[in-house]
């Protein structure tokens, strides 16, 4: 045991297998009175109270013992330059954009003001518990530089790049496509991989940009394979159809980032509301992933994701869940497992908290390739972690009235309805890296 050992007792959740495919005993890990031991920022174990007190009888404790840890939440689409017009009335996707949101994200040419944002997003993020983000910023490399800059300091898993846009936007919102290569270039060799960083290449999605900036974008993901490729995908019916006249040669709008070289197994697509089979199936081929954002897809009026398609088991395609702030109603994840349980409703089928917990930690993870780092308990894991308090508000005290589920079928009770009703104040705690970055009580 080394000064830096952490050693946490609480009921912790987790899972081990995908509760979509698996039973929920075979899936889930559940520990009642469990210890999580964690050293250097990584899991060193975790197991029952009882199985490891011996051996860390000497460390001190921190104790939850009215709580539930999980692991850190992942969200898998959110634009931190959209944080402050969340909520924006009256519009779908296209004018949506034009009214509300290209006027606000022209003001993160200043540096200053893109800092004040960034650290207000990612302390946001974390006090809801969010650990990993994959973010969208703006045409700005300002906007880039101080979201990596306050990730960095704070330890966060965040994925992000620059937004490429070329056409079909205000031109103060417009790049030049070599311009715009270069920087993000420059901005790759920077941040990518530098601590827990990572970079993806960004076209807002295909009505922004032409023909040969996604060729610029396909020319990066050749030369860097190992970035992500991050955009929209499908989300509105108009935006398709514009689509089609811009591309005529594509033969769907899917099609379009194919023919660039931007369809793989490190690919993130936002809503794929509008998709057909052929779509879904060159989707699992390809190991892309889907960001399923149900407050997002409600708000503008979207439609209703197909998550059932995607967990085919002939053909699956990686998803997990995403927020997309601001078109999306709160970056809370919880108020998105929310909706995410009533677009399915409204599909005739029931999405358990299980399986919505799974999108928003492993299934996001294995979304992102990134199941080797964050997402579970598992050892050598980097050690993110999110405390949650069942009953935080008074309706959430009556409804969970008595302490500890003790058993999942008593989890999953008591944690579903943590789900419907809950939101930043259900979380007690986060840990990022094995460090307390919010926590309740100091707001
Ligand atoms: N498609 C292109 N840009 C955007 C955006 O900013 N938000 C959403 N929801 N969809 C988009
Ligand atoms: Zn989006």
């Amino acid at each position: 045991m080394s000064s830096s050992t952490k050693v946490i007792r609480s009921s912790f959740l987790d899972f081990v297998e995908d509760p979509f495919y698996q039973s929920e005993s075979d899936s889930i890990r559940y520990v009642l009175d469990g210890l999580l031991v964690v050293e250097d920022g990584k899991i060193q174990a975790l197991g029952s109270y009882e199985s490891l007190k011996e051996r860390y009888s000497d460390a001190e404790i921190i104790s939850y013992p009215d709580k539930l840890i999980t692991p850190g939440l992942i969200d898998l689409h959110v634009h931190y330059p959209q944080t402050e017009m969340i909520g924006a009335y009256g519009e779908q996707l296209l004018q949506w954009l034009d009214k509300y949101t290209f006027p606000v994200e022209a003001k993160f040419k200043d540096a200053e003001y893109a800092r004040t944002i960034a650290v207000f997003f990612l302390d946001e993020l974390l006090r809801n518990g969010t650990t990993t983000a994959v973010v969208l910023t703006t045409i700005f490399p300002e906007s880039v530089e101080a979201l990596f800059t306050e990730a960095q300091s704070r330890k966060m898993r965040i994925i992000a790049g620059q937004m490429m846009m070329t056409r079909n936007a205000p031109d103060f919102l417009l790049n030049d496509a070599s311009t715009a290569y270069g920087q993000i270039r420059e901005q790759i060799q920077q941040w990518h991989g530098l601590d827990r960083l990572l970079y993806a290449i960004t076209p807002r999605f295909a009505i922004t940009s032409t023909p040969e900036e996604l060729s610029l974008a396909g020319k990066l993901k050749a030369e860097y394979p190992n970035v992500y490729v991050h955009t929209h995908l499908a989300e509105n019916v108009s935006e398709v159809e514009f689509t089609a006249e811009l591309f005529p040669e594509s033969k769907d709008y899917l099609n379009v980032y194919e023919q660039f070289g931007l369809v793989s197994d490190r690919t993130i697509f936002a809503h794929c509301i509008q998709l057909d089979d052929s779509a879904f199936t060159r989707l699992s081929e390809s190991g892309a992933a889907i960001a399923f954002c149900p407050t997002s897809n409600l708000f503008l009026g979207s439609g209703l994701f197909k998550l059932d398609k995607s967990k085919s088991t002939t053909t699956p395609v990686k998803v997990g869940l995403a927020t997309d702030v601001g078109a999306g109603t709160s970056l809370s994840q919880l108020r998105t497992m929310c909706d995410a349980y009533k677009v399915m409703q409204l599909q005739n089928k029931s999405l358990s908290v299980f399986q919505a917990f799974y999108l928003a930690t492993l299934g996001a993870a294995k979304a992102l390739s990134l199941e080797d780092k964050i997402g579970s308990f598992e050892v050598e894991k980097e050690a993110d972690f999110v405390v949650w308090d069942l009953q935080a508000t008074p309706i959430m005290k009556l409804r969970n009235p008595d302490g500890k589920a003790q058993n999942l079928a008593e989890l999953a009770e008591k944690a579903f309805a943590t789900m419907i009703l809950g939101d930043d104040r259900a979380v007690a705690a986060t840990y990022v890296a094995g460090e307390l970055l919010a926590n309740h009580s100091s707001y």
